[in-house]
């Protein structure tokens, strides 16, 4: 058991010992640790809740794998006691002996900032793109850029400056790591308590004695939360570095995914089965979130427009449920119980989700219904897998998000469209079967009839480019 934490910041050697430093918490932001406990004001603190990018840096960490990956991520979400055996960087360390770094040169000469205060995000968004020797694209771009917001410059001279850019081969490799010290975290202070474990079996047994504690995996839920509640005890157990809760497997005709593998991962892992899934998850936060946030935190919160639901819904995945000497598997139909709402005990864990491998006739649909492309929470979701067998209907899933408290399949559709043909008005029949399914809600996202209209509409979308994607593929 340790008290302290080791990492290297900006390529040098740092300890924090919680014990002995009476103004750090393993659970501050590392955004509260740069600016206030080091004074490494680069950093900026714009909105505090992942959203405006101002406080972006640079994370390099061992993956489940023990291979060197190298992350933007904000650092007004991830807490300080996550640092433990990383190299951070933040835009202190990005030029080189006064010589600016090719990023900053770039968006210097070409005028790619005004009033410099989202500047050292966008620096860090791209600067990470760079060492990590990806091409500078439009397209990556405006990935690399998803998270980072700036209300002055105008995004095309930001854009402009980074289409300059030229990645060297080979730079990436070169972030170091420290060496892995993978002793528990054991920390209290007054009412606060931290706990970090490194495997799920120990995780399991902290949770059984501590069922209340929170957990902490991408904190892209949890930093908002306690930002909004303004409360700086906690109780938390950081399950952010368990490697068993990443892992990847294919076992028989399942894809058996780690609940806390971050989204970005998920996104190009299942895209190679299901290649909408792709375009589905981009629109999934930006990417500095999904480098961090993962599926089970998603679940977990159960609300009524997270994109996660739907889709695992519309998969027919399950979800494997641990708690200290037993596991449970269900169908993620089971999972939600009422609004923000689930059937996980105090005690029990999401360990992994079961993603059946689609055979060659299965199609599958995604739409995920926002204002804005990047950075939108959904007015609702639709997603819908089906198998074509000789132009038939057969083994309906759906899964809806936003027309009801809670994300859900609709049944009454599933079973309508069973062993129907292929065709438009077989989806065109179903928009009164939608409509008696669901009646929704009006908020700010959308008012009800909005949400109804999109909802037939996107029947008729989903037949037009499952259509064309078989006459393309020539089925
Ligand atoms: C700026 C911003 C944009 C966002 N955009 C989107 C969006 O476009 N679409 C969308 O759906 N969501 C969005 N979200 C919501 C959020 O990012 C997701 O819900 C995210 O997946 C949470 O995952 P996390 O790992 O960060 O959760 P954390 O904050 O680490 O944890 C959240 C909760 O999940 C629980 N938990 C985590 N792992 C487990 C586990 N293995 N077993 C049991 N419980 C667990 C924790 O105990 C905690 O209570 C956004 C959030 C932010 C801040
Ligand atoms: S301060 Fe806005 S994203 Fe972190
Ligand atoms: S340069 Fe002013 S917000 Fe971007």
């Amino acid at each position: 058991m340790k008290s302290s934490i080791k990492f290297l910041l900006n390529g040098v050697p740092k300890e924090v010992d919680f014990k002995t430093s009476a103004q750090l918490y393993p659970h501050m932001t590392v955004m509260q640790y740069l600016r206030e406990g080091l004074k490494l004001t680069g950093t900026k603190e714009g909105c505090g809740i992942g959203d405006c990018g101002a406080c972006t840096v640079c994370l390099a960490e061992r993956d489940e794998n023990g291979n060197t990956v190298i992350n933007s991520v904000n650092s007004c979400l991830i807490l300080l006691g996550m640092l433990d055996n990383k190299h951070l960087i933040t835009v202190e360390g990005v030029a080189k002996n006064g010589v600016l770094h090719p990023v900053q040169k770039s968006l210097l000469e070409r005028r790619g900032s005004q009033c410099g205060f989202c500047t050292p995000g966008v620096v860090m968004s791209a600067y990470t793109h760079y060492i990590n020797n990806k091409e500078f694209t439009r397209e990556s771009v405006e990935s690399v850029l998803s998270g980072n917001l700036c209300r002055c410059t105008g995004y095309e001279s930001i854009m402009e400056a980074l289409l300059a850019l030229e990645s060297p081969s080979g730079v990436g490799t070169k972030v170091k790591l420290p060496q892995l010290n993978c002793e528990e975290l054991v920390f209290t202070r007054g009412s606060s308590s931290y706990i970090k474990p490194y495997d799920l079996e120990s995780l399991l047994k902290y949770k059984a004695e501590f069922p209340m504690y929170e957990m902490v995996s991408g904190a892209s839920d949890v930093s908002v939360k306690r930002k909004v509640e303004e409360n700086f005890d906690a109780k938390i157990i950081d399950i952010s570095d368990i490697n068993e809760l990443k892992r990847v497997d294919i076992q028989g005709k399942n894809i058996i995914i780690g609940s806390n593998l971050s989204i970005e991962s998920v996104k190009d892992i299942l895209s190679r089965y299901y290649p909408g899934v792709e375009e589905y998850l981009s629109a999934f936060a930006s990417l500095p979130i999904r480098n961090k946030a993962s599926m089970a935190g998603s679940v977990y919160g159960a609300s009524a427009v997270g994109d996660i639901m739907p889709m695992l819904l519309a998969m027919g995945a399950k979800m494997k449920l641990s708690c200290a000497g037993s596991s449970r598997v269900v169908d993620c139909r089971e999972f939600n119980s009422g609004y923000r709402k689930h059937i996980l005990q105090e005690n029990e864990i999401i360990e992994s989700f079961i993603i059946p491998v689609p055979g060659k006739d299965r199609v599958l649909f995604l739409h995920k219904q926002s204002k804005r492309k990047d950075m939108d929470i959904s007015a609702m979701t639709f997603c819908i897998g089906f198998k074509l067998d000789k132009g038939f209907i057969k083994d309906v899933l759906t899964g809806y998000g936003g027309m009801a408290p809670i994300p859900r399949p609709s049944p009454i559709l599933e079973q309508f469209l069973t062993g129907r043909l292929f065709n438009e008005e077989t989806f065109t029949l179903a928009k009164d079967v939608v409509a008696k399914d669901f009646s929704t809600i009006s908020d700010m996202r959308g008012s009800a009839g909005y949400r109804m209209m999109v909802a037939k509409n996107l029947l008729i979308k989903c037949f037009n480019e499952i259509k064309r994607g078989r006459d393309g593929s020539g089925n």
